[in-house]
């Protein structure tokens, strides 16, 4: 097969814009939408989105997980899609990324994506093989809403990656700021609330975080502390902008003290060789209603 090779007049008869790869320019309409103009969820990416792509790249021990949750569909929608981490080079994929900024940074070799939102999806019902959303949905304005949506226009698996917000405090960053995790937390829609929306028979897989994590999401540097003092690594991680920066200042002031008089090894340094983190990561992955003969 083509890889990721698709039919852009499929793209453009569905109306939607379509962000052209590396110039961000888009043609069209986004057919009805009431966004803001460049962007959605809870966070500007248009403002400070760039650099995303250079710190969150595909994990591939992650990325495993998710092709396998994929079956074998042969064409997956990937929903918030960033700049394409995660989404599979072996099967054809249609990705939709509202964010300007983000759409510029997809790689060359990756179709360009559809400027339009979860919440509608320009795309008939059953009309790919799986649908698959990496760490995006709890920005949706209604998560809910957007689900529903994969569901719908997918004919086989929905595979969501997500984090689980109850269990973000056992992070040892929370110690440095609780409040990076009490503004965390509540963003995240439960996992058996999105299996219950998802409906069918479900799984949620623990994904453990590896030592090396390429995708700088905050848990990824569980072993690299030092990474949080570089102003570039918070800014790829969405959280920090719902915190108060004088707090984020002081909380990156006593942790780089921490490192430097040997406070943080003390308490945490064995995981500088622990080889993954289990932490707050989850897989879940819903099979269509008619399909739970599948399932376990
Ligand atoms: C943390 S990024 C994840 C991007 C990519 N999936 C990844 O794994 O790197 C979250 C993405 O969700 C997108 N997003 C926010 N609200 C959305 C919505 N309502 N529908 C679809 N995507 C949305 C953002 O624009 C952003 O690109």
């Amino acid at each position: 097969m083509s890889g990721c090779s698709l039919d852009l007049n499929i793209l453009i008869r569905s109306g939607c814009v379509i962000g052209l790869v590396g110039g961000g320019d888009v043609a069209g309409d986004s057919g009805g939408s009431t966004r803001a103009a460049g962007g959605a969820g809870d966070f500007d990416y248009e403002a400070h989105g760039d650099g995303y792509a250079r710190r969150r790249r595909t994990d591939p021990r992650i990325a495993a997980l998710i092709h396998a949750a994929l079956g074998d569909a042969r064409t997956v929608l990937n929903v918030g899609a960033g700049a394409g981490s995660y989404e599979p080079a072996d099967r054809h994929v249609v990705a939709v990324e509202p964010s300007a900024a983000m759409r510029s940074q997809r790689p060359r070799h990756l179709a360009p994506a559809i400027d339009a939102t979860a919440e509608e999806l320009p795309f008939d019902d059953g009309s790919v093989d799986a649908a698959m959303a990496t760490v995006t949905v709890h920005q949706w304005a209604d998560p809910d809403r957007g689900l529903r949506e994969m569901r719908r226009v997918s004919r086989g698996p929905v595979v969501v990656l997500t984090f689980d917000g109850d269990t973000l405090d056992q992070f040892w960053l929370a110690d440095y700021i609780p409040q990076l995790i009490a503004a965390d937390r509540p963003r995240y829609p439960a996992i058996g609330h999105i299996r219950a929306v998802l409906g069918g028979a479900s799984t949620v897989t623990p994904v453990p975080v590896p030592i090396d994590c390429v995708d700088g999401f905050t848990e990824a540097y569980y072993a690299r502390p030092e990474a949080f003092l570089d102003p570039a690594v918070r800014r790829s991680q969405s959280v920090w902008g719902f915190v108060d920066a004088d707090i984020a200042e002081r909380a990156v002031a006593r942790l780089r003290h921490d490192l430097e008089s040997g406070t943080w090894d003390r308490h945490y340094g064995a995981l500088r060789h622990q080889p993954e983190f289990h932490g707050s990561l989850r897989l879940v992955t819903a099979l269509p209603p008619s399909d739970t003969a599948q399932a376990d």
